[in-house]
């Protein structure tokens, strides 16, 4: 099936553009379209037919949930039976915004959006696009970042055809997602909650509002119970191989004298040399999430035989950069099947 490409005014989104997008998902299909984080690949979250399309086109296995988005607060009890204190006290600081929530399921939530389990993740993103098509559709809409399992998210719509050209129905075309990583996922129904994958809202920011929480280990123990199936090792991966480097400097110097084409990702400025593409990346962590993925993407484009990324500073608000490229780098070679995730 050829992908449509549309593209959308991301701040003003033209109403008969979205309400063609809207029409192709209650129809039972898929439309990728931008949110403040990435690319979500969107389907009706009610139809388990049009979700099974979801991971059928991404190659995710099933054991994997994904997130429904929502467009209003009121519109959660459509498909979570409980909706505590502390969601009410998340959602009035972060919603619509960066922050999903994993809350008890409703029976009306198909056994795909939530891998058969008892609880659902829901966000309402902050993205004028997104917030436009959920509303035209009337219906939540189940959306997990819109790449092939295991591969980087989409931050641009190129980077969704990437992966998902001839796969999926319709891509809503809206430029640069803002974000640039994917939201903070916290889970409700364990106590104290558990934040299950970090993100542009800090484990700081939600203590403010709720106490404290507590982190999910990054890898699962042995045979141990998954804290959220998407916590799996090797994810967020670039095709390239990737190695974090305490001094970027002498490794690429290292790789560029055995003859490999490097990729680095650094925030040294300095010259090209032959053989190096030197990608400069904001101090600022915001920035950097903003801008991560993108480079990512270019350096897998340009052919490099390895990417090199200098540590990140450490701090709460590096954390989910840092999760993202521990995952990058893990050098699990490349499989799909029941252990992976995206
Ligand atoms: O920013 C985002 O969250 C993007 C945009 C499109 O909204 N979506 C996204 O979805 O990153 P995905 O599927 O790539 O990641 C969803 C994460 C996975 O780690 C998944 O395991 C977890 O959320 N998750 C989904 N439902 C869950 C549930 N019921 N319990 C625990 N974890 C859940
Ligand atoms: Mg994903």
């Amino acid at each position: 099936m050829p992908t449509e490409v549309i593209r959308v005014d991301p701040l003003h989104p033209q109403a008969d553009l979205i309400a063609r997008a809207a029409e192709v998902l209650r129809c039972g299909r898929l439309v990728a379209f931008p949110t403040e984080t990435v690319y979500g690949l969107g389907a009706n979250a009610l139809d388990a037919g049009a979700v099974r399309g979801i991971f059928a086109a991404k190659g995710r296995p099933a054991n994997n949930p994904v997130i429904v988005h929502v467009a209003e607060i009121a519109c959660v009890v459509d498909v979570a039976s409980t909706w505590p204190k502390t969601a009410d006290q998340l959602a009035a600081q972060f919603w619509p915004g960066p922050l999903t929530l994993v809350l008890l399921k409703r029976d009306i939530v198909p056994d795909a959006v939530t891998a058969g389990g008892p609880t659902v993740a829901v966000r309402m993103p902050a993205h004028p696009v997104a917030l436009a098509l959920i509303r035209a559709a009337g219906v939540p809409i189940a959306a997990p970042s819109a790449n092939r399992s295991t591969e980087l998210s989409p931050t641009r719509a190129e980077h969704v055809l990437r992966g998902l050209d001839g796969l999926i129905d319709l891509v809503l075309d809206s430029g640069p997602t803002p974000g640039g990583i994917e939201s903070t996922v916290l889970d409700l129904t364990s106590t104290p909650p558990r934040l299950l994958r970090p993100g542009l809202v800090t484990r700081a920011d939600i203590e403010r509002v709720i106490g404290p929480i507590q982190l999910a280990p990054h890898t699962p123990s042995a045979g141990g119970a998954l804290p959220s199936p998407g916590m799996l090792a090797r994810h967020y991966a670039p095709r390239t191989p990737l190695e974090l480097a305490t001094d970027g400097r002498q490794r690429v110097e290292e790789l560029l004298a055995v003859g490999d084409k490097v990729g680095w990702l650094t925030v040294v400025d300095g010259a090209m040399s032959a053989g190096l593409t030197r990608i400069v990346m904001p101090h600022d962590a915001r920035a950097y999430a903003a801008a991560l993925y993108a480079a990512l993407h270019l350096l897998d484009e340009g052919g490099q035989d390895r990417i090199v990324v200098d540590t990140p500073p450490s701090g709460d608000e590096w954390l989910a950069i840092h999760d993202r490229l521990r995952r990058a780098a893990h050098a699990e070679p490349k499989k799909e099947g029941p252990q992976l995730s995206s």
